[in-house]
């Protein structure tokens, strides 16, 4: 009985282990098994071997032959704000001229109910056309805004009202008690898929970082912030927390997370790129993640906020923990594919020739799936995990021999065209079930 639910995909497989490794089958065949709406991946192996073994249970209307094209797992954005949509092409200057310019006036507008239903209809259907199946997202600061989002979003998220107290507009402005009944009801109501979001420490005051740290690790929920994202920023935030009580000696940026209890396992700090050697200790010992974000702090001339570039090998070397995100909308294109391009690009252009794309696929798949505790049942194609993937056609005369030249093939060609990357997947898979 069970034979009768199993389906078969034919294809160019990509199926990525870490940073140096990704599975790769040429001819390749995924077998999957289950209802029409729970499937798992029963089997993964060349497709001569795989036909040994399952081809007599094969038939036209179980087996997708996919040709010529790319099948691998669906996505993690680890970084993004849903909210800014609109905000990904506007002009960029500095993060904090951009943050009052054009940011903060952009998410006023969710504050209309029905305004953030349609905005999150139409978001969460792009993201899914762009192949991103998980992540940690960033709401604006209304309530009804991100149980939007938690309805529309399909995949393993955790989503999170940005939290903002002080140094805000009056209309994103919230008491702290306001934040923290609002932080106390919506763990009540999403459960661990809330994330608790301070906004930065520029907005939000210690006691409601203090707090709320505690209701979100009480309730096992994940929290998310920025860190470190340009030196202004880094001024600012010192230039304040000298002033206030209990922090007048603080150090650093990271300090300041760590005295406020935001640190930790379930902890997301986006950005980090200028920290201090001493700052990287503190991460590392506290199992923190930092969340590398190439678009948005790419130069501005390619549509970033130009904050500078994440130092990979030293983040390594003090072993924290790291995952790719878009920031959408620091990042200009919700794309995977253009964080992967814009990682590989910015850092070989350093000389740094361990940033691959077999490296960016890991960590903007798996390595998401590992720190949001989901890789057991996602992030990639192994055996007895969840069936989802994408698929994305080769170019006609590309035969790639390894898991590195197939994902060349299907970026490179795009770097000058990069709103073209939206287009590149022809299906998205959830479960077994098409959902693109
Ligand atoms: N720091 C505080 N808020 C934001 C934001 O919305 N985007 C980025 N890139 N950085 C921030
Ligand atoms: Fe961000």
């Amino acid at each position: 009985m069970a034979l009768q639910k199993l389906k078969f995909f034919i294809g160019t497989i990509l199926n990525p282990q870490d940073d140096k490794k990704c599975d790769f089958y040429a001819h390749g065949l995924l077998v999957i098994e289950g209802t029409a709406k729970k499937a798992r991946i029963k089997d993964l192996l060349p497709l001569e071997k795989g036909v040994k073994k399952y081809g007599s249970y094969m038939t036209i209307k179980n087996t997708h032959d996919l040709g010529h094209s790319l099948i691998m797992p669906g996505f993690y954005d680890m970084h993004f704000h849903w909210v800014q949509d609109d905000v990904r092409e506007m002009p960029k200057d500095s993060l904090l001229g951009w943050l009052e310019k054009y940011t903060f006036p952009t998410e006023m507008k969710f504050k209309d109910k029905k305004y953030a239903q349609m905005r999150a209809e139409i978001f969460f259907k792009k993201l899914i056309k762009h192949g991103t199946l998980g992540g940690a997202c960033y709401s604006s600061i209304h309530e009804h805004a991100v149980d939007a989002a938690m309805k529309r979003a399909k995949g393993h998220f955790v989503i999170g009202n940005v939290l903002m107290n002080m140094n805000s507009p009056e209309e994103l402005t919230q008491s702290e008690e306001e934040s923290l009944k609002l932080t106390k009801r919506l763990i009540q109501k999403h459960g661990k898929k809330h994330c608790f979001t301070p906004r930065f420490a520029i907005t939000t005051t210690p006691e409601v970082m203090k707090e709320g740290s505690r209701m979100a690790d009480r309730a096992k929920c994940f929290k998310q912030t920025h860190l470190s994202e340009t030196p202004q920023e880094i001024d600012f935030v010192l230039s304040i927390y000298k002033k206030l009580p209990g922090f007048e000696k603080v150090k650093s940026y990271t300090e300041i997370y760590e005295k406020t209890g935001m640190l930790g396992e379930r902890s997301l700090m986006g950005h980090g790129i200028h920290l201090s050697t001493k700052e990287l200790g503190i991460l590392s010992k506290s199992k923190t993640s930092v969340i590398h974000c190439p678009t948005s702090n790419a130069p501005l001339k390619e549509k970033g906020l130009g904050s500078g570039l994440f130092d990979f090998k030293k983040i390594e070397k003090s072993k924290v923990r790291w995952a790719l995100g878009s920031d959408i909308g620091g990042g200009p294109f919700l794309s995977m594919f253009d964080v992967m391009r814009s990682f590989v690009d910015q850092h070989q252009k350093k000389g740094h020739k361990s940033a691959t794309y077999v490296k960016a696929l890991y960590r903007s798949t798996l390595a998401g799936a590992e720190i949001l505790g989901q890789n057991k049942n996602s992030g990639n194609l192994n055996k007895g995990k969840e069936a989802s993937f994408i698929v994305v056609p080769l170019p006609k005369n590309k035969f790639p021999i390894d898991a590195e030249s197939a994902l060349e093939s299907i970026i490179q060609p795009l770097n000058k065209k990069r709103e073209k990357y939206e287009g590149l997947l022809s299906d998205v898979y959830f479960n077994g079930q098409a959902v693109n």
